[in-house]
């Protein structure tokens, strides 16, 4: 009798264990799908908000002074009003001390939600810090703010973006000198390019049919620095040039001016991202070979939506994790397309991004 009750005792704990290991494995496995739960959205006074109000989030620029971030504009607050929330946006061209200054202020009027477009990677830590103490989450859109507790970053697969333009290069020219004209070194997402630019190059360089006779960072993503380098790679090697990596539409634009001066333009391979509409006419006319098309309409929309979820206290799932120095973000990668002179009616003609129009003129 004495050991019945016992052997009884006995399966009674391992039931128990049971169950808390099971428990404990169920807590463990979604957690990488999913962003947990935090407190429900509170005003300024650490008050929750009231029923009925609407959501709003901030929405802090680097710039408006180039066409993409115009289209972002416009179709993230589209897309915000279409959830019903409110969005105020502020820009801040170029200047981190400025931009800092725009999020702090969003962050005192109390925002639900800060999303923000760094201009400086590491500079916009300190606001994610602030938002944080404020009880404001902090989603990075398109661009990572790094060494921060981030709560969400999306963008396009930027690796993927660098792959796309050395593969399009490589059809072009696979042998041969090669510049590499990078983005902005205080941008994350310049360094995500080259890594892909790298990705496809560096077997053929080891083998040694490429040539990467220059390789520089672009202030501020600003054409005319693009141009200054380019200029300087074409007299550093007597002009024998033969293609071209620049990180974006706008960088390959100042490339190509340097190039006229070379009796280039049209002669050699150029790449460049953005499928901006000087870009799109440029691969029309012959002197830009491809760009990279990331269809911002999904990227602004999936981010309102991701943003007002994140601000309701809402879980949201995620497709990646980057590790941003400080942390593993959980993230959302948006897929990057390629574009030539045979699918521009396919890509950005069909998805409204250029019209017919717009790209060939009235006739
Ligand atoms: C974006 C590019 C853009 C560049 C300059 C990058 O972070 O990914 O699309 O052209 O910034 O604004």
């Amino acid at each position: 009798m004495k050991q019945s009750i016992y052997q009884m005792l006995v399966l009674f704990l391992l039931l128990i264990l049971c169950m808390v290991g099971a428990s404990a494995c169920v807590k463990d496995a979604p957690k990488e799908e999913f962003l947990a739960e935090r407190e429900p959205p509170i005003d300024e006074k650490g008050q929750e908000k009231p029923a009925g109000q609407p959501i709003k989030i901030g929405f802090s620029m680097d710039t408006l002074l180039e066409e993409r971030w115009l289209k972002d504009r416009d179709l993230f607050k589209e897309s915000i009003e279409a959830l019903g929330a409110e969005v105020e946006i502020l820009a801040a061209n170029g200047n981190d001390a400025l931009q800092i200054l725009q999020a702090e202020k969003l962050i005192s009027e109390g925002v639900d939600l800060l999303v923000i477009v760094p201009h400086n990677a590491e500079a916009t830590a300190a606001v994610v810090h602030k938002a944080h103490q404020a009880g404001i989450k902090v989603v990075a859109y398109d661009r990572l703010v790094k060494n921060a507790d981030i709560d969400l970053y999306i963008s396009f697969d930027n690796e993927k973006v660098g792959e796309l333009q050395a593969q399009a290069m490589l059809e072009e020219a696979p042998k041969g000198n090669y510049v590499y004209l990078g983005g902005a070194e205080t941008d994350n997402n310049a360094h995500m390019m080259k890594k892909g630019v790298y990705n496809v190059l560096q077997p053929l360089i080891d083998k040694g049919d490429i040539k990467i006779v220059y390789d520089q960072w672009t202030q501020d993503w600003a054409p005319e620095n693009a141009k200054e380098n380019m200029a300087a790679a074409l007299s550093a090697n007597g002009g024998k040039v033969d293609a071209v990596i620049a990180a974006n539409d706008a960088t390959a634009g100042g490339a190509l001016e340097a190039l006229k001066g070379y009796g280039l333009a049209e002669k050699i391979p150029v790449a460049g991202q953005d499928a901006e509409l000087a870009g799109i006419q440029r691969i029309v006319q012959g002197t830009q070979t491809m760009t990279v098309y990331k269809p911002i309409k999904t990227l602004a929309k999936e981010t309102a939506e991701l943003a007002v979820a994140l601000a309701k206290g809402e879980k949201v799932a995620v497709n990646r994790k980057v590790h941003n120095g400080k942390a593993e973000v959980p993230a959302v990668f948006l897929s990057p397309v390629r574009v030539d002179g045979t699918n521009l009616e396919d890509t950005v003609i069909a998805d409204g991004f250029h019209s017919e129009t717009a790209i060939y003129g009235p006739q």
